[in-house]
């Protein structure tokens, strides 16, 4: 499983990923505190066991030493929505923003396109220069929470969520939910639009490849999915669900594994999108699980796809291509499981 030869490209994945794709079993011990999951059943259970802790969840982790209410969630969620959706409706900026190094490119391109219109400090929060230094990030942090901006400068509604709190308890936490909710966000679409476009090979050029873009995106979330490894940390809750799991155990679940197993996935090493024609609803799907299971369902789902098409579609309408590598394109170990290459666009 480990090499996955797609339509003349294929993918070489770091050392550690290799090893995983190479485990028969679907419940197996990494190491002596890691349990790892790829089995479609166990997952499901250790999922539905117990709601995932404050410190387990990513964007809605505590912020500003306190855990995030959840109507602020949910008002950010909303919020992020809305500009997802205006962002689809506005124009791209310049294409060339495209060319470089992915999924780098696609990432800040999905910064500018979506939030460049907030006011200073605030467009700063979604800046890949300054995300990448906590230095520069706290520094940002603190002018954001003294200059807010004002109603009359418009903007992003995740911004008017930053102007609207109603303490610097709350306006602090604004501030690191507009960071991470970008961050996921463009850092996500951006990863999953590179897989897409590697994983489509050569047939990318032909116009009948790109008819059904949204089949290419299920089928590129099957096979690379960005969220490939989830964790849970307690063992406890989960020892009496299978006897390898301990006490001082995490559990890692592997979406990356249970997507290809043969037991649930005709040619499972084949990126086919044709699998996906006719499918109303993708994740109903068994041992399928891109965007979590019942119980910690992704609740960005419904904005991913569709941003990804669109970035597609405005790839391709501007002639992107990939430079190289041409053959084997590297997966190194991070988080999010991203293609790297590097693109051209207006070729
Ligand atoms: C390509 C982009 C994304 C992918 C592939 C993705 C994938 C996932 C997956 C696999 C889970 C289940 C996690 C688990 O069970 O441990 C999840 C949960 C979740 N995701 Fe996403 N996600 C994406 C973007 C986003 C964005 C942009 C947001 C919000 C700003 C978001 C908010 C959440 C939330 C709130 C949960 C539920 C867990 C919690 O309460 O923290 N996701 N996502």
């Amino acid at each position: 499983m480990a090499s996955a030869p797609v339509r003349g490209h294929s993918v070489v994945y770091a050392p550690r990923i290799q090893d995983l794709l190479a485990r028969g079993e679907k419940v197996f011990r990494i190491d002596a505190t890691t349990v790892g999951v790829s089995d479609c059943h166990l997952i499901a259970e250790i999922v539905a066991e117990r709601p995932v802790s404050a410190m387990e969840r990513s964007v809605y982790k505590p912020a500003a030493g306190a855990d995030i209410p959840h109507d602020s969630a949910t008002r950010t969620i909303r919020a992020l929505g809305q500009d997802v959706m205006e962002g689809i409706r506005t124009p791209p900026p310049p294409t060339r923003g495209l060319s470089g190094s992915w999924p780098y490119a696609p990432t800040s391109y999905l910064r500018r396109w979506l939030f460049s219109s907030d006011p200073l400090p605030v467009s700063l929060l979604s800046k890949r220069g300054v995300t990448r230094s906590d230095t520069l990030s706290r520094i940002v942090d603190r002018a954001v929470t003294v200059w807010p901006g004002s109603d009359t400068e418009g903007g992003t509604a995740l911004a008017e969520q930053i102007r609207d709190a109603s303490g610097t308890q709350e306006r602090r936490q604004a501030i690191a939910l507009y960071r991470r909710a970008t961050a996921t966000l463009c850092d996500g679409v951006a990863a999953l639009a590179g897989n897409a476009l590697w994983l489509m090979g050569q047939e990318r050029e032909q116009e009948a490849a790109r008819a059904d873009l949204t089949a290419v995106l299920w089928e590129t979330l099957r096979l690379l999915p960005p969220a490939w490894m989830l964790f849970r940390k307690g063992g406890d809750a989960y020892t009496g669900l299978h006897p390898e799991i301990r006490p001082e155990d995490r559990v890692a679940l592997f979406p990356l594994l249970m997507h290809r197993h043969p037991d649930y996935w005709p040619d499972p090493l084949e990126f086919r999108p044709e699998r996906w024609a006719g499918v109303a609803d993708p994740e109903k799907t068994p041992a399928f699980m891109p965007f979590g299971f019942e119980g910690a369902r992704c609740w960005a789902k419904h904005l991913v796809v569709p941003l990804a098409e669109r970035l597609l579609t405005v790839a391709f309408d501007n002639r992107l291509v990939i430079r190289s590598p041409q053959q084997e394109a590297p997966v190194p170990l991070r988080s999010l499981l991203s293609v790297r290459f590097d693109a051209e666009a207006g070729a």
